[in-house]
């Protein structure tokens, strides 16, 4: 178990961790993993404030992670609860006190809430010791609350929570709200961006591109462990791929709204217009000072190509949208990129986008079946999409299908 002093370095060394991650989705990760990590807790969960209610938004359990198989992760339903007395969530977050349960089934009638079991009847799984904690910011907001549940001495028995680990978590927690913040206030300017592309209601457009990113990060992160790639890599890349891919089509910002909006099938004049978004994405992004600007890039250039080497724009100077010397076509287009020409990034969005592309309703078509869609994705298999890539979709689809469930696009009535 680490020492009272570790625990202070550790903090102050996780102060920075967090400050760098740039995507809010990998951030509630890291900051639920640190803090777990942190307190020796088996479990736990982050809500963030939405509005006036906190969103469930994000959950970890060794004890129910160890049944599932390797890289298989938990899967869990997001749900909202009040910002009020009769939760223990909602009241921390409402009073702004941090509170620590010793056992979650004996909580003393001096508090107004109880613990609400129906998690544990579901899951199989024993709550005992719960810490629950406010994440406010430096002004004092709540930002959101962190749940940490079932501490463990150095045997793996489950003990309350050791008072004395309540200033470095409070402390940690002050980081956390300030990171979310911010992470927050990116993920709104991405959105922005998107709903400015599109032209379209941020409720429509916001979803696809957040489904589309965290397929992606799935898919590459299947692909990653395939590969022997180090956790730590996979981690550092799958933050700017994330944003990366939530951007693949911001391009479509220089693509008339008649086109972009056309209530039916595109002509061939009007699809190689829209084709154009690949380049125009990719300008947006030139002379990258960072891995996000690269990647993103990467990936809005190459987010239509196609593994049979039948995609577009092909290999072209992205300046001036014209074919690289040796790969015109006669009729002037730009030969595609093939295979591994095609960079990973590319190969992996492409899926994910088609994949969600297929599965929603557009203006020029209606939503598929999800069996016509794997369907389709099989039959593409080396064909329109990495042989790899598609294996590790398959392989995380009760995942994907998770994600498209957090990420609907009409938000749920509640
Ligand atoms: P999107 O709607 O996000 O679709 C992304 C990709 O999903 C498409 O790239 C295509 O590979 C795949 N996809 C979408 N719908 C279908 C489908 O019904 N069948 C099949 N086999 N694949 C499908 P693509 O074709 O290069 O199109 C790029 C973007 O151009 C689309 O993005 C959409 O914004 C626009 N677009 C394409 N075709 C039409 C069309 O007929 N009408 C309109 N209004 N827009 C279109
Ligand atoms: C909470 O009250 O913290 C969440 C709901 C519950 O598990 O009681
Ligand atoms: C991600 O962290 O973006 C992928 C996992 C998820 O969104 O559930
Ligand atoms: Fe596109
Ligand atoms: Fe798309």
């Amino acid at each position: 178990m680490l020492t009272h002093q570790q625990k202070l370095d550790r903090l102050v060394q996780l102060g920075l961790e967090i400050s760098q991650i740039a995507d809010l989705d990998l951030l509630l990760e890291k900051v639920l993993t640190e803090a777990r990590h942190l307190l020796r807790a088996d479990a736990g969960s982050i809500y963030v404030k939405e509005n006036d209610r906190l969103r469930f938004s994000y959950s970890q359990n060794d004890t129910l992670q160890k049944r599932l198989q390797p890289g298989k992760k938990l899967i869990y339903t997001t749900f909202t609860l009040p910002i009020d007395n009769f939760s223990i969530a909602g009241f921390v977050a409402n009073n702004g006190e941090t509170l620590n349960i010793p056992d979650a089934y004996k909580i003393r009638d001096q508090y107004p809430f109880s613990f609400n079991p129906k998690f544990d009847q579901i899951s199989g799984y024993r709550t005992h010791s719960m810490l629950t904690i406010p994440m406010k910011n430096s002004r004092g907001d709540i930002i959101g609350v962190l749940q940490l549940i079932n501490a463990q001495d150095d045997q793996g028995n489950i003990i309350p929570f050791p008072k004395e680990d309540e200033p470095i978590v409070r402390h940690f927690a002050i980081y956390a709200a300030n990171a979310i913040e911010r992470a927050q206030m990116t993920r709104t300017t991405i959105e922005r961006m998107i709903s400015m592309a599109e032209l379209r209601d941020p409720k429509e457009t916001g979803p696809h591109a957040n489904r589309v990113a965290s397929y992606a990060v799935v898919i590459y992160e299947a692909w990653g462990q395939k590969n022997g790639l180090r956790q730590e890599e996979i981690d550092r890349m799958r933050d700017s791929l994330r944003l990366a891919a939530m951007l693949h089509d911001v391009g479509k910002v220089a693509i008339s709204d008649v086109i972009l909006k056309k209530p039916g099938r595109l002509n061939d004049d009007e699809y190689n217009i829209m084709k154009q978004h690949t380049i125009h994405g990719a300008r947006l992004f030139q002379n990258a000072r960072s891995d996000f600007d690269e990647f993103s890039a990467i990936v809005a250039l190459n987010h239509h190509e196609r593994w049979d080497g039948k995609g577009y724009p092909g290999h072209v100077d992205v300046q001036t949208g014209r074919p690289l010397p040796g790969f015109e076509n006669e009729n002037g287009t730009a030969k595609g990129k093939q295979g591994e020409e095609i960079p990973l990034f590319g190969r992996i969005v492409a899926l994910a986008d088609v994949y969600d592309a297929l599965s929603s309703k557009r203006v020029y078509k209606k939503a598929w079946s999800e069996e016509q869609v794997l369907a389709e994705i099989e039959k593409e298999r080396g064909k329109q999409f990495d042989p790899l890539v598609v294996d590790c979709f398959f392989e995380r689809l009760d995942e994907i299908r998770a994600i498209a469930k957090r990420y609907p696009d009409e938000p749920p009535k509640e």
